[in-house]
């Protein structure tokens, strides 16, 4: 079976969905790989690094023609699904709910889909999830962001001239990116606090040494592992909680988010202009409304002081290890949906049966 790794064409996008690594591994398999000319330039993966490899660089048409399996991290795009045929097997990230017109013109072409993005959170699913992956790096990028935004350093500094007290950094929630925001503040020497709507994630931030700020309320019990979207009740609550440790924080990290959902506004104007002069916040759930009020995708704002960065998490800026972690999440896919390098297409199972958008122009899920 041939596998086709097509450079995403948005200029932003500076991941490949499968590393020169990764291809080595699939070779070993016994797929051969079809790199489009330039796909891994962006996360400063060379042509010659997939020939290396036993990869074959060729042009997009041909790779779309001599491929049975396409393979890409963002949805294709409109001149990439001119080139579809029927026979072709397709996985990315689609969020298929928010692009109904390339599910049908997949279908339209009788052709097959599966979507990273809705691959079901379970423990056996974890080696495969995208979502997690990138957003892990998001976490700790986020951190690195906020320290150079700083006008001051994390960790506290004793020296002849002085001593310099260590940096405060809040985190709200506390998922896959928060915890690694947490442990990356922690490991610059900062002082961490973090807040989540869920209880179950106060043990794992006091473990990574954050304090965990609790609140009080008896009616937001996680679904399923996730949040549900907060009460007003437990809105004004958290913000009494949290208030004296954000008008004290040097820098906020924002990570809230609820599936499906706009993001829930955890920050207003008017805490805003209570937090300190020079500090910032950076805002990873700008894509999805943000958690501040005043935030704005792509934008630094700057109100009261307060630098407030609108940003997602998509972590382009590492590139190179996005695409790796990328690409091993999507062998683990292939590997788990193959045997002897043929599909085994068990619909029966969990995974194969959520990740299925459209099966042989067959729309599965809308
Ligand atoms: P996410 O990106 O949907 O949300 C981030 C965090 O924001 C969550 O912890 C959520 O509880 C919190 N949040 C939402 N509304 C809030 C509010 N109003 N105030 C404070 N915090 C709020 O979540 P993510 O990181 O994608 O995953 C959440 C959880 O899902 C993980 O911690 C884990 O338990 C589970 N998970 C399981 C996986 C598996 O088993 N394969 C893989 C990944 C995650």
């Amino acid at each position: 079976m041939k596998i086709g790794v097509l450079k995403e064409i948005e200029k932003s996008e500076k991941r490949v969905s499968i590393s020169p690594k990764i291809s080595k591994l699939l070779i070993e398999k016994g797929f051969e790989v079809l790199v489009e000319d330039g796909a891994g330039d962006s996360s400063k993966f060379k042509n010659s690094d997939y020939e290396k490899v036993g990869a074959t660089v060729e042009r997009r048409g041909v790779v779309y023609k001599n491929s049975n399996v396409l393979v890409k991290i963002n949805p294709f795009d409109e001149d990439g699904l001119k080139l579809i045929d029927k026979n072709h097997i397709l996985i990315c990230q689609l969020f298929h709910k928010s692009h109904p017109e390339i599910v049908k013109e997949i279908a339209a072409k009788g052709a097959t889909i599966f979507s990273m993005d809705v691959l079901p959170r379970i423990s056996r699913a974890q080696d495969m999830d995208v979502l997690s992956s990138q957003s892990n790096l998001a976490g700790y990028k986020a951190v690195i962001k906020g320290a150079y935004e700083m006008t001051k350093i994390f960790p506290l500094m004793m020296t002849a001239a002085g001593t310099i007290t260590p940096s405060r950094v809040l985190i709200y929630g506390v998922g896959v990116a928060g915890l690694q925001a947490i442990a990356t503040a922690k490991r610059l020497g900062a002082i961490v606090e973090a807040t989540d709507i869920r209880m179950e994630t106060k043990e794992q931030a006091e473990s990574l040494g954050a304090k965990f700020i609790s609140v009080e309320s008896n009616d937001e019990a996680s679904d399923n592992g996730y949040a549900k979207a907060a009460s007003e009740d437990y809105a004004k609550k958290q913000k009494e909680a949290v208030n004296n440790s954000l008008f004290n924080a040097d820098l906020v990290i924002t990570t809230a988010m609820v599936p499906g959902r706009k993001s829930p506004v955890l920050i207003t104007k008017e805490q805003v202009e209570n937090m300190k002069n020079g500090a910032v916040i950076i805002d990873l759930a700008a894509a999805q409304g943000g958690n501040c009020a005043i935030s704005k995708m792509n934008k630094t704002v700057i109100r009261n002081g307060v630098k407030i960065i609108g940003t997602t998490i998509a972590p382009e800026s590492v590139s190179t290890n996005a695409s790796d972690l990328y690409a091993k999440n999507m062998f683990n896919f292939i590997s788990y949906l193959t045997e002897n390098n043929e599909f085994k297409w068990d619909l029966e199972d969990e995974i194969t049966d959520e990740t299925l958008i459209v099966k042989d122009g067959v729309i599965r899920k809308t």
